[in-house]
Formats: C-alpha cells, structure tokens, sequence
C-alpha cells in the first residue's frame, strides 16, 4: 500500500504560473521521503493540493488509496499537515490551539486535552500550554505547528520546512523526535533546505526542479547515480554528497 500516490499532476495558477508540469510520485507506508527543491520548484503546491488547500489543475491523488477529489473528507482524515507558515490564532493558549484542532476530527475534549497536554509536553512546550501562542518563539511556534498536526493521530504526516528557522539542537531533537515516530510506523513527507540533515534521515528523496522531479529514488540510489565526487563542477558546494547532486541537477548552467 502506497501512502501518497501522485500521477501526472499539474497545476497553474490564475496568475499563468505553471507550478506543477506533471508530477508523479510514490511514498511507500512507513516511509521517511524528503521532497528537495530549490525556492519556487513547486514543493507547497504539491503538498497544498494533497492536503485539500489548494485546488489541481489535472491529475490524480491517492492517500493510502483514497481519492482526495473523490473523498476529500476521508482523505484528510489521514493526514496531519505541519505548513510553512505559521497560521494559528497569536491570542489563542497554545493548550487551546492542540485541543480545538482535535474538534475539527470529532475527537471528544475529554480525549483531545490529555493527549495535546502528552504531546505538548514530549515536544518540549509543558510549560508554555496555558501562555497565548504570540508569547512562543519562532522555534517553538513551529513545535506547537508539530503537536497541532500530531492530535488526530494521523498515519501520515507531511511537514514543508519544519525546521525552517530553528537552532542547531532544537532541530536535531525535531528530527529525533519525526524519527521515532516513523519508527511507530508514521510515514513522514518533509521538505527541507537543510540537505545535509536530509542525507542522514530520509529513506527515498525526489528532488523536484521547475514544477518536475528531476529525480527520485532512495538516497543511496540518488548519489550513486550522480555522485561524481568532482565537487569543482558546482556552484556553491560545501559539504555532503547529496548537496552536490542537489546542486548538479538543479542550477542554472
Ligand atoms: N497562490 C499563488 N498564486 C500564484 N502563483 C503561486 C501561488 N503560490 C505559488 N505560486 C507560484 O508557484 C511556483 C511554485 O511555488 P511553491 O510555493 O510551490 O514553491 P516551493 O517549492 O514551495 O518554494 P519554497 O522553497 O520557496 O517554499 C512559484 O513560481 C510560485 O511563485
Ligand atoms: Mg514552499
């Protein structure tokens, strides 16, 4: 069973941008998948239209078999989305914020306020839970994103840039933290700039380049193909092999 399976996806927006030209891509159950791209490849589309915010141009979605055009509700159900930008109410407690998200799935208050109080405290924000949201920092905000997305239980969760803005250990702890998780089982779609973190974590990456993936495959896969330890050829090298790849097959020259 694929978790997400995307055929020929496109999307162009009202403004005449062709974001999307006809993407496909497969994310196995139980999957650690890094979608890698540059600024404006397209990324937030792809994850913005599987998660229902935003509408296709033409193409198929399925999430863990179902059609999220067909059954977008059930579709949904299965997901937990940590977006790229912050979009809670600042003058909401973050408490409430975890809790009133369980609403939205049916999840009764009487279950919703331990489990959000559980998760809140695993991610490091026990303290914070009665303080309104516009008291956290840039780093906590994206935990109290993490927590929100964790509270239906969701057996896929999809992050664009988690760790956007974060500090050094704050981010390795996110990335133990959506270890252990996929460990339980969890599939994890992320994007990220940080392509030295994702060498280390994801099990397959698809580096998507203008609106299409230029590649896909496990890391190992990806490298091999490309890597030819010649670093000289990119621009802007500094340090893993993935970044070199990353940048061979997505610069301008
Ligand atoms: N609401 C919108 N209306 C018009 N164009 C849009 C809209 N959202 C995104 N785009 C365009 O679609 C393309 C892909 O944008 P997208 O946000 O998917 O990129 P991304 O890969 O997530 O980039 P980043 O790494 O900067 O987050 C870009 O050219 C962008 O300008
Ligand atoms: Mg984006």
């Amino acid at each position: 069973m694929q978790a997400l399976s995307i055929k020929d996806l496109t999307k162009t927006y009202a403004t005449g941008t062709k974001a999307l030209k006809g993407v496909s891509l497969e994310i196995p159950e139980s999957d650690f998948f890094a979608l890698l791209g540059p600024n404006g490849a397209g990324k937030t589309t792809i994850i913005g239209i599987t998660t229902g915010l935003v509408n296709k141009t033409s193409g198929t979605i399925e999430v863990f078999g179902v059609d999220t055009s067909t059954e977008p509700e059930k579709a949904k159900m299965q997901m937990g989305l940590v977006g790229q930008e912050v979009n809670f109410n600042p003058f909401e407690k973050v408490l409430n914020i975890v809790v009133n998200q369980a609403g939205y799935y049916g999840i009764p208050r009487a279950v919703a306020i331990p489990r959000a109080e559980k998760l809140l405290t695993d991610l490091g924000l026990g303290e914070k839970m009665d303080q309104n949201a516009m008291t956290l920092s840039g780093g906590m905000k994206r935990r109290l994103m993490i927590a929100r997305a964790l509270v239906n239980e969701p057996k896929f969760l999809i992050l664009d840039e988690p760790t956007a803005g974060v500090d050094v250990e704050l981010r390795r702890g996110m990335w133990e933290y959506l270890t252990a998780l996929n460990k339980k089982g969890v599939t994890i779609l992320l994007t990220t700039h940080y392509l030295e973190e994702a060498e280390q974590l994801a099990k397959h990456v698809a580096i998507i380049n203008k609106g299409e993936i230029v590649e896909s495959g496990t890391v190992e896969e990806v490298i091999a193909k490309h890597h030819t330890g010649d670093a000289k050829e990119s621009p802007g090298y500094r340090g893993g092999r993935l970044e070199e790849v990353f940048l061979k097959l997505t610069s301008e020259k």
